[in-house]
């Protein structure tokens, strides 16, 4: 089947590209695109030449599926040439997404014609590569250097009426459906009123306010936001050094730093990262979505951001407490929340207001009998559990689904409280669960298909990465969290600092320490829910630290103190706590080793990779790719390192058989059992 067709209408040529889903510049569009402009080369008459795209968007990008092969002629470059080159205008007609390779097709071509709802943007370093086909240079000379060199080092699309990109178009167009009508009615008026000459971007003049960039300001945010992604620092000091060479020149910089930046790890673990989001939202549901109004149970600090959650994707919500007072201050938090967004520019004053409409709150259960989806986020105690789902059994509508924002009790106790166990689900939000993408879908004993099919439908509608997860302790992804937390705890035993501990998984790339965290969180939230459960009798020393720190009154930056101590408001290293620590090493005998970061990230890691292998031996995970994507959007994992499994396959079966084996030898098969590394790594 062929991705483009030609037709000539009064002597302007149509380029019609349709290759479904993206229109994404496979090897197949590239040749026929080049095959197709060639032709028209020969075409006596013509007047211009208009590249339209069908389906929901433009062209979207490179094709990412071929970058884990070699690059594939013929090369994107030369299609940008022989559009910038053509001896007659062209114009591209652009609509839905704008991006990478499809934004450098773009500005190649002379003219640009807009729907005002089109987002542009030059994602590659999202992806560990760079523009690699004059999208940068191009881009520069259409909405002046800086803006340019802030799309491409961020990697974020804008809208195409914001003000700083606004030049790169020569027309907008506000409907969908009129985009190649008007857009071809703007090419024959400009015919008619002799104004549209051949214009190529390349020989267009750089902005003079380029000399007075502040490039160091640039490389402070691009090290802010790029973590252990290379591409947009490297892309950076590319631009700062070369930036005024012609384009042809600057081109060939940056195509040089693409060819060597998609072949590294990092691109590869971002390429992981992003198929990995695709495939686990793949699933195509044949049921319909049946859920319009919410009530959220609790309208604490959870409570409060489910709620936001909600009515951010368009959800009524009623938020229902047990006293006015509580009630007040969570409504009080979601207004204080909408109204920094809003101060943030993050929303609109209407949007904020719309939101903010969509939530009301109650104190009587009889409210909420007839919404269709209950969140309970009440306090993390099964009984206090059993009694709310009680009551939601008694009031809610039959075809209601009731869900528990539990992080680590047994749904299946909590769902023997109702008549309808079946209708009952985890729906686990990560804090702050506005801000933090992951969502854990727990399918309990008796949850019914149709039920985790409804949850897995919503969401996408809240913008959220879904992993469908069975009940055990701490479901997923806490339970590998705790299993991370535990090796975490036991090095402090054995004698790492904590400054070193926290400085390793830093540098590794994790947003923040593991300590620093617990400080953050409260170090009694996660004691409190261990403390319901048996202490392991295998693991002396399991999460000792932390229970000596809750007896010393040390909780996290809450109480003033925890691993770190905070009365002089930032964080510092108390003596006191290395002594706590040493204490319980003591009173356990535990063997004092030699850490360094690297020794102490690597066994972090191996203790995620573990726990994770059975995790999905046990069934209660499905695939493996759902443990990259908890780690991604749940815990801060840097996402060019890919995520636990991804790094598991990097490193390979025996080199992870040899550290695993070392482990057991020291700390005995019940902390680092065997495991079945072939069936999910081979
Ligand atoms: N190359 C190959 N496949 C791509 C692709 C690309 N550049 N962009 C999207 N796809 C695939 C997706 O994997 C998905 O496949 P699936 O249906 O088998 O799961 C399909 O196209 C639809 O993509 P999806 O993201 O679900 O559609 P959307 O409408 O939500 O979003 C985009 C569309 C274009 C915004 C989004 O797909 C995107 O950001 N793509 C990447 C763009 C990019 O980074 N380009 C620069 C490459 S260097």
């Amino acid at each position: 089947m062929s991705l483009v067709n030609t037709r000539i209408v009064d002597q302007i040529a149509i380029l019609e590209i349709d290759s479904p889903p993206v229109n994404a510049l496979s090897v197949q569009l590239r040749s026929e695109m080049i095959a197709a402009l060639q032709a028209l080369g020969e075409q006596p008459k013509l007047q211009a030449i208009v590249l339209h795209c069908a389906g929901s968007t433009f062209i979207c990008g490179a094709d990412i599926r071929e970058f884990d092969g070699e690059p594939l002629a013929p090369h994107l470059p030369e299609l940008i040439t022989l559009l910038e080159s053509s001896a007659v205008p062209t114009i591209a007609l652009l609509h839905g997404h704008v991006l990478g390779g499809g934004l450098e097709v773009a500005a190649a071509c002379h003219y640009r014609i807009a729907l005002k709802s089109t987002n542009i943007g030059l994602p590659e370093v999202g992806l560990g590569v760079v523009p690699g086909a004059g999208g940068c240079q191009r881009m520069m000379r259409l909405v002046g250097v800086a803006n340019a060199v802030k799309m491409a080092t961020s990697g974020r699309a804008v809208k195409v009426t914001d003000p700083s990109y606004v030049s790169l178009c020569e027309h907008l167009i506000d409907n969908q459906d009129d985009l190649l009508e008007q857009g071809l009615a703007w090419v024959q008026r400009q015919l008619v009123e002799n104004s549209l000459s051949v214009k190529p971007t390349s020989e267009l003049a750089l902005d003079t306010e380029a000399e007075k960039i502040d490039w160091q300001l640039f490389k402070k945010q691009v090290q802010r936001s790029a973590k252990s992604n290379p591409a947009p620092l490297q892309l950076l000091q590319q631009l700062e050094r070369y930036w005024p060479l012609p384009v042809a020149q600057g081109e060939k910089h940056t195509r040089e730093l693409f060819l060597q930046l998609r072949q590294s790890t990092e691109a590869k673990a971002l390429r992981h990262a992003f198929f990995t989001e695709k495939k686990m939202q793949a699933g195509r549901s044949k049921q319909a979505f049946s859920i319009a109004e919410v009530a959220v149970i609790g309208a604490g600090t959870m409570g409060s951001a489910i709620g936001i959650c909600f009515a951010d994707a368009g959800f009524k919500v009623i938020l229902l407490e047990q006293s006015q007072q509580a009630l007040e201050r969570g409504l009080k938090r979601i207004e204080d929340e909408y109204q920094r967004s809003y101060e943030r520019g993050r929303i609109s004053q209407k949007q904020r207001d719309q939101r903010l409409a969509l939530i009301h709150g109650s104190c009587d259960y009889a409210s909420i009998s007839e919404v269709d989806l209950v969140i309970e986020a009440a306090f993390e105690s099964l009984q206090v559990k059993q009694t709310i789902f009680k009551s939601l059994d008694s009031v809610c509508k039959k075809a209601a689904i009731l869900a528990t924002n539990t992080s680590y009790l047994d749904i299946d106790v909590i769902a023997q409280a109702t008549s309808r166990p079946e209708a009952v689900v985890g729906m686990h939000f990560f804090s702050p669960a506005n801000i933090m993408k992951l969502l854990e879908i727990v399918k309990a004993d008796k949850t019914s298909d149709a039920v985790v099919d409804q949850m897995q439908q919503l969401a996408k509608k809240l913008r959220k990465q879904a992993v469908t997860v069975g009940v055990c302790f701490g479901f997923a992804a806490n339970r590998i969290y705790t299993r991370y937390g535990r090796e975490i705890q036991q090095m402090l035993l054995e004698g790492a600092s904590i400054e070193l501990v926290d400085k390793a998984m830093r540098e590794f790339g994790m947003a923040m320490g593991p300590l620093a965290v617990q400080d953050l969180s409260g170090i009694d939230i996660g004691h409190n829910a261990r403390s319901a459960y048996p202490h392991p009798s295998h693991d002396p020393g399991y999460f000792k630290v932390s229970a000596a720190l809750v007896e010393a009154g040390r909780l996290g930056r809450k109480s003033g103190s925890g691993f770190y101590d905070y009365s002089e408001g930032s964080a510092r290293l108390d003596a006191k706590v290395e002594q706590i620590i040493a204490t319980v090493a003591a009173e356990l005998k535990v063997v004092q080793s030699e850490f360094n970061t690297r020794s102490i990230a690597q066994r972090a890691l191996l203790a995620m990779i573990s726990e994770a292998v059975q995790v999905l031996d046990q069934g209660i995970v499905q695939q493996k790719e759902a443990i990259d994507l908890i780690w991604l959007h749940g815990y801060g994992f840097p996402r060019a390192k890919g995520g636990p499994m991804f790094m598991a396959q990097q490193w390979g079966i025996a080199e992870l058989e040899q550290q695993l084996s070392e482990l057991r030898e020291q700390h005995g098969d019940k902390i680092w059992p065997s495991l079945n590394l072939a069936k999910y790594l081979a």
